[in-house]
């Protein structure tokens, strides 16, 4: 990146559609690409807000990573939200909302930001899910550090204590989807291989999740090898919906989020390959710029 392309991420800041009267965008997070599942349904869903989205393909996949590299990473980026003035930061990554959000908002929030918010993915879904099981056998198809976090059962417990919920890791599904092998012989290799396990586990299942935002792309692989009366449900929309119900009671956060039906989008890879991958997830053209955020060098281009 040349010096001249260098732009502080003030400048952004200041732009009118970013932050006016005291407004900017709600946050939205992911490691990558996946997170734009999850803001699809978001701009479905209130699409009068504004949306700033960032995706750290510099370091993802965060799934195989350590639950202190997971939070020194998404707590850098929640940082960099705040200094673009937003009041709101959804984590649209299961694995971050997983291992960095329950520091982050008992720790670091009431010390850096006491009057912002951070929310995950993660109690949206599990306050809900076990709404769909008849037989309260749930089935999660996670990253690895998803899975070993526990959050799943542990959240769906305090929602549903009578639940049996049984994971499955699926190490190979987002460098599948990052690679765009998505209706390829060694997809359906994998999905049989893990989805075979999990009903190994669990072969009463009727409820299966896709607790990781790049599932969504393999959702009609999935669903091709599925049983035929096994529901499998996605994230995005009860994501959407949940927000929706903070925002109507938390007045004090939805009256700070800017209302401009706009979407910024932020890389810290290359803008152009974010572009062109982005599309898939997003369902729309997406035009992202890069942002440097390795320390003393928080620029954007
Ligand atoms: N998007 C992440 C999630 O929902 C998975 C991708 C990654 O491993 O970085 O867990």
């Amino acid at each position: 990146m040349s010096q001249e392309s260098a732009v502080s991420p003030y400048s952004y800041r200041n732009q009118p559609s970013a932050i006016s009267d005291g407004k900017a965008p709600i946050g939205v997070f992911d490691s990558g690409y996946g997170g734009l599942t999850v803001l699809k349904e978001l701009v479905n869903t209130l699409p009068h807000y504004d949306y700033l989205y960032l995706g750290d393909n510099g370091r993802a996949p965060y799934g195989n990573r350590s639950f202190e590299t997971v939070y020194d990473y998404t707590l850098e980026c929640v940082k960099w939200f705040f200094e673009q003035g937003c009041s709101l930061v959804i984590l649209a990554c299961n694995t971050a909302s997983a291992k960095a959000l329950r520091s982050i908002q008992q720790n670091d929030l009431p010390q850096i930001a006491p009057d912002k918010r951070v929310l995950g993915v993660i109690r949206p879904t599990t306050e809900v899910i076990g709404t769909y099981s008849e037989n309260g056998e749930i089935g999660i198809l996670a990253t690895k550090g998803t899975v070993n976090s526990e959050s799943y059962p542990i959240e769906i417990h305090k929602f549903f204590p009578e639940t049996r919920v049984y994971q499955e890791a699926c190490p190979m599904w987002v460098p599948l989807v990052e690679n765009n092998e998505i209706n390829t012989p060694a997809t359906d290799f994998f999905i049989k291989k893990n989805l075979h396990a999990l009903f190994q586990k669990g072969p009463k299942i009727d409820v299966v999740l896709l607790a990781c935002t790049h599932y969504p792309l393999l959702k009609d692989k999935i669903q091709e090898h599925l049983p035929i009366d096994v529901k499998l449900i996605t994230q995005g929309e009860l994501v959407a919906n949940s927000l929706a119900d903070y925002l109507s009671r938390h007045p004090e956060i939805e009256q700070r989020c800017s209302r401009n039906g706009q979407q910024h989008f932020f890389t810290t890879d290359a803008a152009e390959d974010f572009d062109n991958h982005a599309t898939l997830f997003f369902g729309a053209p997406v035009k992202s710029r890069f942002v440097d955020l390795s320390p003393g060098k928080e620029t954007v281009s």
